[in-house]
């Protein structure tokens, strides 16, 4: 591993789950091309203050909120999406904000999340069989030979579809829509009527009260910056190393190689093997990088796996997204909280409670039930709190539409349901009442957390 390295140096190691059956390859290789040319996506110096917010959570002192679709599709862009998947990361950001009283690190899985390994790399349909969907910078979802057939010029749809969803998102979070003052119109409108929403109008009261008595102490949105707007990034798993790797740039300030398709990256629990062009492209990266563990990895595998993403062990640098079921996270996670701190590893370790929680309804649509997401939360809290180990974040899968994918909630959505509004391109996904549901339990959660800090520093 410590080879030498450059953005290209994945090439020469094995790559999963990414698309080898382009018809024309020499028209991959032009369209990456086209693509280093392009404007980096992201600053250098963006990713260096996600890092360091990133340290800060490592160290307890702040919890990291990232949420998004599992894919973004081509289809389903549109600036409503966008607004309202980024409303709703504000909402649940407020929510635990006030409860945990520490900073939320807000990203978003969004401006790029768009590639899918897949379990089976072809699919049947009565009897014909075509390449698996891949993810709508790859091939297309119809079932047709042409819409499967891998098309380059997708990823330069991806890549100018990914710098407008920035623009509008960096043009919310400085530009008014994220000030507090708005907190009450942040609300959905399916979700204005529902327990979810009563609970948040409650807590938007008393925060419009503070921030009353603030303005009226001289503290005002000119004064505080920070009261009329948010620090967003964004992020993806890299899976296609190729674009990754052309969007790979020096920057000018530090001399160092930075990824600007996102702020941060993760590495997917398929393709996170020691010797694999994944980790062999993000060791090179200096971006806060991510991996996905799932119940297969042993305590040493994983310090392995740090120790070649992380050998300077830099606060910050990277995040564990633990994804193991509800009923396997408490026989898994302890033995790796324990090597980690015993290890002296500073990681963020947070929770993903979606994949681990997949199933096949009986009407055929893949689902997931909210109970069990809840409940893998619950116990990430609750093992980490006795382990010693700081519950650093969660990692979610979620829309701020009204869809109906994912089984229970405070409606109780049933599997006769899911075929009212499934509308998603790969996973299912909490809609907002959901999310905010979901938001509300952890806050109580963090609640404990800051109440026994507070205990302990009396003491
Ligand atoms: N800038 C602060 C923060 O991001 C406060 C803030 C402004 C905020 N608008 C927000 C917090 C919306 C949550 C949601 O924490
Ligand atoms: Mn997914």
């Amino acid at each position: 591993m410590t080879e030498h390295w450059t953005p290209a140096s994945w090439r020469s190691k094995p790559a999963k789950h990414m698309p080898t059956d382009y018809p024309d390859l020499s028209a991959v290789t032009k369209v990456e091309q086209t693509l280093r040319g392009m404007p980096p996506l992201v600053f250098a110096g963006e990713a260096r203050r996600l890092k360091t917010l990133l340290g800060e959570v490592s160290e307890g002192r702040a919890f990291l909120l990232q949420g998004g679709d599992c894919a973004e599709s081509f289809k389903e862009f549109h600036a409503d999406n966008i607004r309202d998947t980024f409303r709703l990361i504000l909402q649940m950001a407020v929510v635990l904000t006030f409860a945990g009283g520490k900073p939320i690190v807000k990203v978003g899985r969004m401006a790029g999340q768009f590639a899918k390994p897949r379990s089976a790399p072809i699919e049947t349909q009565g009897d014909v069989t075509l390449p698996s969907y891949r993810g709508d910078n790859i091939n297309g979802m119809e079932f047709t030979p042409e819409a499967r057939t891998p098309d380059p010029q997708r990823l330069l749809q991806a890549y100018s579809q990914a710098a407008s969803t920035l623009n509008l998102l960096r043009a919310f979070a400085g530009g008014g829509y994220a000030d507090l003052h708005n907190i009450h119109r942040w609300t959905l409108g399916f979700v204005a009527d529902s327990p979810q929403g009563a609970r948040y109008r409650e807590l938007g009261e008393k925060i419009s009260e503070a921030l009353t008595f603030m303005e009226a102490i001289g503290v005002t949105p000119e004064s505080q910056p920070a009261l009329h707007q948010v620090e967003f990034f964004t992020s993806h798993e890299a899976l296609l190393l190729g674009f990754e790797e052309a969007m790979t740039r020096i920057d000018s300030t530090s001399g160092q190689w930075y990824d600007t398709s996102a702020h941060l990256v993760w590495i997917g629990e398929r393709t996170r093997e020691l010797g694999g062009a994944h980790v062999e492209f993000f060791r090179g990266i200096k971006n806060p990088i991510g991996v996905k563990v799932g119940p297969t990895v042993e305590a040493d595998d994983l310090l392995r796996l740090i120790d070649a993403l992380n050998p300077q062990n830099e606060p910050g640098r990277l995040t564990l997204y633990g994804r193991f079921g509800y009923d396997k996270i408490e026989d898994r996670l302890p033995r790796l909280l324990r090597a980690t701190k015993a290890g002296g590893r500073s990681v963020v370790w947070a929770i993903d409670p979606m994949h681990g929680n997949t199933l096949t309804a009986a009407t055929g649509f893949k689902t997931r039930p909210f109970d069990r997401i809840l409940s893998e939360v619950k116990s990430f809290v609750e093992l980490c709190k006795a382990e010693g180990v700081h519950p650093g974040g969660v990692h979610l899968e979620m829309t701020g539409q009204n869809v109906t994918e994912c089984l229970g909630g405070a409606r109780a959505l049933s599997e006769t349901d899911l075929a009212d509004r499934y509308h998603t391109h790969c996973d299912p996904r909490l809609n907002g009442e959901q999310a905010l549901e979901l938001a509300f339990l952890l806050a109580e959660k963090l609640k404990e957390e800051r109440a026994e800090q507070q205990r302990r520093a009396a003491s």
